[in-house]
C-alpha cells in the first residue's frame, strides 16, 4: 500500500523492539525484566477457577480489582483505571489529554512507549538527555514551554535502574505548572530498596496533574496476562474511562491480578531474590571491571564500552538472552534482568568466558 495512504504520524513510528524469546529449552531469558519465578501461584489458581466463566464478558471497569487495589493503596477506586498492561494506560492518557502539536517532555534513552504514544496523537517530542544515567529533572523543568502538555518520568528508570528521590520529585512537581500532566511510570517500584524512593500516591492525593502508572507484569510475574493500572484524581480518570476500550481487561486477567495482590509468600520471595541477585551481580561485574549502575529495579545497566549487539549475539550462542540497548540509543550498553541464583550464575559464567576469550 502506498505510504501516502497513511496518517503522517504513522510514518514516524518505528516497530517496537521486544526482548528475544527463547526458542528452545535450556535457554535463559534475562531480557524483559520478567519475574524469574514464573507467575504468582495464587494468580494461577484464580485464573484456573475463572476459566469456567469465560462465556461471560469481563466486568467493563474491573471493579473487584479496583476495589482490592484501592484497599491496598489506600485510595478510592474512582482514582484507579485498569489497562491491558500499563502500556495501554499511557495510550489512553495521550488519547484523552494530548492535542495535536502540544509538547511532551521525555527523557532520552528511555522506555520507547512514551515516544510511541506521543507520536500516535501528533504530539511534539521534546527529549531531555540523561545526566549520569539518571533523569535530569532540572533540565526537564527548564524544557517546559507554554505548549507543554505532558511530561513522562520513569521511576526507577528503564533501562538504567536509577532512581528519582522523593525530595527531587517533590522539588520538580513544585516547579512545573499544574496544567501539565506529569505521568510517573513506576513499573518497577516494588523492587526499590532505597528509603529515598518517593511515595508518589501522596502527590496524586495533593495534585490534580499527576498520573501514576504501575503494572502486574514485573513484580507479580504476570507479563503474559497484561494488566497494569493508573492512579490519578477521579476528575482525570473519569475522562480516561471514556477512552478505554470497553472490555480491555479480560476475565482471567482481572481474577489473576486480584489474587496476586495477596500472594505475600511469592512477593516476599521475589523481593528477597532480587536483593540477593543484585548484590551477587554487582560483585561479579566489579571483578570483571565492568561499569554498572546501582539499580532500584530488577535489572542492571552495564556500560560495556564496546558493541552491545555483538555481545548479545555471543551470549545467545551460550544460551543466555540479554538486552542490548541499541534500540534505546545506547549501542555500547546492555540491560540484564536479575534472575534466579542459577540464572545469574549462568550469565556471569558466560560473560566471563566471553570477556576473557
Ligand atoms: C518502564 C516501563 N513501563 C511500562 C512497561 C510496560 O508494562 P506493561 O507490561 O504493564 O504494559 C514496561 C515494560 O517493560 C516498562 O519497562
Amino acid at each position: 500500500m502506498a505510504e501516502d495512504f497513511l496518517r503522517d504520524a504513522v510514518k514516524g513510528i518505528k516497530d517496537y523492539v521486544p526482548g528475544q524469546t527463547p526458542k528452545e529449552p535450556g535457554v535463559i531469558k534475562l531480557a524483559s525484566n520478567e519475574n524469574p519465578f514464573g507467575p504468582s501461584p495464587k494468580a494461577l489458581e484464580a485464573i484456573t477457577k475463572e476459566g469456567k466463566n469465560l462465556q461471560i464478558y469481563p466486568d467493563q471497569k474491573s471493579l473487584f480489582l479496583r476495589e482490592a487495589l484501592g484497599k491496598k493503596l489506600n485510595v478510592g477506586e474512582d482514582a484507579i483505571i485498569i489497562g491491558n498492561g500499563s502500556d495501554e494506560i499511557m495510550q489512553i492518557a495521550a488519547a484523552t489529554f494530548l492535542k495535536p502539536g502540544e509538547e511532551v517532555i521525555i527523557p532520552e534513552n528511555t522506555f520507547s512507549l512514551y515516544e510511541f504514544v506521543t507520536r500516535i496523537f501528533d504530539g511534539r517530542l521534546v527529549f531531555v538527555p540523561l545526566k549520569d544515567q539518571a533523569q535530569d529533572l532540572e533540565a526537564m523543568a527548564k524544557a517546559v514551554t507554554p505548549k507543554t502538555k505532558m511530561i513522562f518520568i520513569c521511576n526507577p528508570h528503564n533501562p538504567t535502574g536509577t532512581m528519582i528521590s522523593a525530595k527531587d520529585l517533590e522539588d520538580f512537581l513544585n516547579k512545573v505548572p499544574n496544567n501539565i500532566l506529569i505521568i510517573i511510570d513506576e513499573a518497577y517500584m516494588e523492587f526499590a530498596e532505597s528509603k529515598e524512593f518517593p511515595d508518589s500516591l501522596k502527590y496524586v492525593k495533593n495534585r490534580k496533574n499527576v498520573l501514576v502508572l504501575r503494572t502486574f507484569s514485573k513484580f507479580y510475574g504476570l507479563a503474559g496476562l497484561r494488566v497494569g493500572y493508573g492512579v490519578a484524581k477521579a476528575e482525570l480518570t473519569k475522562y480516561m474511562f471514556r477512552l478505554k476500550p470497553p472490555f480491555n481487561v479480560n476475565r482471567l486477567a482481572q481474577a489473576g491480578a486480584t489474587a496476586a495482590l495477596d500472594d505475600k509468600a511469592f512477593l516476599d520471595k521475589t523481593y528477597k531474590n532480587n536483593l540477593e541477585g543484585k548484590k551477587y551481580l554487582y560483585a561479579e561485574l566489579d571483578k570483571l571491571g565492568l561499569k554498572h549502575e546501582k539499580t532500584e529495579a530488577n535489572f542492571i545497566y552495564i556500560d560495556l564500552k564496546r558493541s552491545a549487539d555483538q555481545l548479545f549475539l555471543d551470549l545467545m550462542k551460550q544460551r543466555v538472552i540479554i538486552r542490548p540497548l541499541t534500540s534505546f540509543g545506547l549501542p555500547e550498553a546492555i540491560r540484564v534482568s536479575i534472575g534466579t541464583k542459577a540464572q545469574n550464575e549462568k550469565f556471569v559464567t558466560a560473560l566471563t568466558g566471553l570477556l576473557k576469550a
